[in-house]
């Protein structure tokens, strides 16, 4: 192997490691990826096929080497009682089938008894557990590597709907799936100038933070869904019943299955739902409900044999992308959002989609004219995937992103390391001063009732406010 080839891919190697290691620091510590998930798996399959080819290049801290995430060291860590595991994932109904076969003949059983099957929403959420020690919220945790996670006490207990104290002597570790819905997600984002990608982001940098006061001003909500050990319930649905009884969240949509036939008409039930639902859900998890078989099947390194996640198919749609504009935010924050040719994702007709920064469509090679592959995360806000180059027309024309505000003209600058491009007009600039007067009015601040984003825009456009102050000279007859 001639040597020159060998340093050219040790050279990328390095290279690699290092692009991972940053999106693994913006996705763990920072809560704000800027690459999607399948991305990244395409970074870490290089990473892995050049180590296949050459193994020196290998050593004890490499990447490949690590399962999940080390907790950070910003946090203190806690020892989890029993591992947080993953779950396999099957996408074709074949998945699921064969899951049902595998639990019959590893459990041996006969063709006439049958298998109940627990379905649950997969809330795409950031995992925890909490652990109670004679009926008192002792200690919370991230998941962490599954085995350690991270110290999060504090933030767990300002969410209002997780009861401090149960009625339940022995120790045991609630497990379940902490999530931002869609509307408190979009007020959150843009009250941070679009700071988080989707409401999972949102959720875990909201419950990753190292002052509990940051996490208590944020919306979190939470369902439960494991214990571990057992309360001494027999089966998973009457567990789900006694953390309910206890004063847990549970999903609602929760339901025991007894054939594959209502496992599918479930699945496409909740499927259909989904655009309609308040939060994030990315497919169904099924779950043997009979505690002892789940015993008896056990698990892998990673996964329990007793539970498959049943993932949906993404929500992609091709569309063009016909311009680009720009809103200018409360804090000054010039956001580019594309304008598309309207088109259905996931039940949804969609007609614009944030591009968060100017580097965001540098990066993907963003054009105006070109073919875009969209994608809804199950959330509001759809996001471009990529752009499909075979359909890029000779027409397709770069953006260039404006140095001056298009709402005030004043200059719009960027600071070293700031994604966002802002307007220094401050009070000069219409945009922000509207934006700062909804900030005022909503709920994250003064909470005004009934005085909504649009009325703000009419009493604006009416000349009647200017500030917030005015709001409060707001006569009777001015508001009819
Ligand atoms: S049960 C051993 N139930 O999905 C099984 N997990 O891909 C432990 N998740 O780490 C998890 N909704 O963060 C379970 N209803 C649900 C869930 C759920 C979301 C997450 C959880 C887990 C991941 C596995």
């Amino acid at each position: 192997m001639p040597l020159f080839d060998k340093e050219k891919a040790r050279d990328e190697y390095e290279a690699l490691a290092k692009e991972i290691a940053h999106h693994d620091r913006l996705y763990y510590q920072n809560d704000a990826p800027e690459i999607s998930d399948a991305e990244y798996d395409i970074l870490r399959k290089k990473l892995e096929k050049l180590e296949e080819k050459y193994p020196e290049f290998k050593t004890a801290d490499s990447l490949t080497q690590k399962v999940g995430a080390a907790p950070s060291s910003k946090f203190d860590k806690v020892q989890h009682l029993a591992p947080m595991l993953s779950i396999a994932n099957g996408f074709a109904r074949e998945d699921v089938t064969d899951f049902i076969d595998r639990i019959r003949k590893f459990l041996g059983l006969a063709d006439d008894e049958k298998v109940e099957i627990f379905t649950e929403p997969k809330i795409d959420g950031l995992s925890f557990s909490a652990r109670y020690v004679g009926g008192k919220l002792a200690a919370a945790a991230t998941r962490g590597d599954g085995v350690t996670g991270e110290d999060i006490t504090e933030n767990i207990r300002t969410i209002k709907t997780l009861p401090v104290e149960i009625d339940f002597a022995g120790e045991v570790e609630i497990r379940g799936e902490v999530y931002m819905t869609h509307a408190d997600f979009a007020s959150l984002n843009e009250r941070e100038d679009g700071k988080f990608a989707n409401p999972r982001n949102a959720a875990a940098g909201s419950l990753r933070q190292l002052d509990a006061n940051v996490t208590a001003s944020r919306p979190l909500n939470y369902f439960a869904y494991n214990v571990v050990p057992e309360f001494g319930e027999a089966t998973q649905v009457d567990t789900i019943k006694k953390l309910k009884k206890l004063g847990f969240q549970t999903n609602p949509l929760n339901k025991l299955c007894s054939n594959v036939d209502e496992i599918f008409a479930n699945y496409e039930e909740i499927y259909a739902k989904r655009p309609t639902l308040p939060y994030d859900i990315d497919g169904m998890v099924y779950k043997v409900n009979r505690f002892d078989w789940q015993r008896r099947m056990g698990a892998l390194a990673r996964t329990p044999r007793w539970a498959l996640a049943h993932k949906f198919p993404a929500q992609q749609a091709k569309t063009v992308l016909e311009d680009i504009i720009i809103q200018v935010g409360r804090t000054g924050a010039l956001t580019p959002v594309a304008v598309l040719k309207p088109v259905t994702v996931g039940g949804v007709v969609v007609q614009r989609a944030t591009l968060h920064n100017e580097d965001e469509i540098e990066r993907k090679d963003i054009r105006i004219g070109d073919t875009v592959v969209l994608q809804r995360a199950g959330d509001v806000i759809p996001q471009i995937v990529e752009v499909d180059l075979a359909q890029r027309a000779a027409s397709a024309r770069k953006y260039k992103f404006p140095s001056t505000c298009p709402v005030c003209g004043s200059d719009a600058v960027r600071e070293e390391d700031e994604a966002a491009r802002r307007c220094v007009g401050g009070l000069i600039c219409e945009a922000q001063v509207v934006e700062r007067l909804k900030h005022f009015v909503s709920r994250q601040a003064f909470d005004i009732e009934g005085l909504g984003e649009q009325n703000i825009i009419n009493f604006w456009n009416d000349g009647l406010i200017k500030t917030p102050a005015d709001i409060f000279r707001l006569k009777r007859e001015q508001l009819l």
